[in-house]
């Protein structure tokens, strides 16, 4: 269980974000909305360790977590990035090994056995040899995911899911991201797009611009 309890942010001397408090609780989806600008991406950076804040608290599981400090040790929140951030120098299956493997999480051969079991389940076993640069939106969003997988998060956050995507890849995202809450997986989803939250989320949280 994720929460969150009056995280303010400034930017630059503005205020971003104010008292924002939220609960995710495990297995949950929680989606985040808001119109463009309101700090979406501001706060997905603050969950995920990538950005501090500087008013509030955050917990998990009941306990003090300060994530730019906590997660980038631990890893339990993993990311999904608007614009995938997939090596381009690596092949799918080198692009999932690469971080348990670096960790030290797994050897060099489970983290392989690993890769390869991702990407099966996500569809990808055809294109584990394949660069980046040969595959569609779609698949380079799903090698984004089995790569935040392969850390064994027990939160994962996407950053607008649907936006780098052909708008009718929309259902073909929802039916994924209802397949991992069926294997218990805790997400959180930032959009703008309500048709698709309504489609995934137990819990929807709007976030409106301050000025
Ligand atoms: N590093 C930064 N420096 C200055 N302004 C920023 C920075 N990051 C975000 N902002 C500002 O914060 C506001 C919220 O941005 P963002 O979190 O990207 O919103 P959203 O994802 O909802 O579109 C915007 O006005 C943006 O310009
Ligand atoms: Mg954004």
């Amino acid at each position: 269980m994720l929460t969150l309890t009056n995280i303010g942010k400034t930017i630059a001397g503005r205020q971003i974000l104010k008292d924002v408090s939220l609960t995710v609780n495990d297995g949950e989806t929680l989606c985040i909305v808001g119109p463009s600008g309101a700090g979406k991406t501001t706060l997905l950076r603050i969950i995920t360790g990538l950005a501090d804040f500087d008013q509030g608290q955050i917990q998990l599981n009941q306990q003090d977590f300060q994530p730019s400090r906590d997660n980038l040790q631990q890893g339990v929140i993993g990311v999904v990035f608007q614009d995938f951030r997939l090596f381009p120098h690596l092949t799918t299956l080198e692009n999932v090994m690469l971080a348990p493997k670096l960790t030290g999480l797994l050897s060099a051969d489970d983290a392989q056995k690993q890769a390869t079991a991702l990407l099966t389940q996500l569809g990808l076993a055809q294109q584990a040899e394949q660069y980046p640069f040969q595959l569609s939106g779609g698949q380079k969003q799903r090698v984004s995911i089995a790569r935040a997988l392969a850390l064994k998060p027990q939160i994962l956050c996407y950053d607008e899911p649907t936006s780098a995507l052909d708008p009718n890849l929309r259902d073909s995202v929802s039916h994924l991201l209802l397949q991992l809450k069926q294997t218990g997986m805790t997400q959180i989803v930032v959009t703008h797009d309500l048709t698709f939250a309504e489609q995934i989320a137990d819990q929807t949280y709007h976030l409106a611009p301050l000025q």
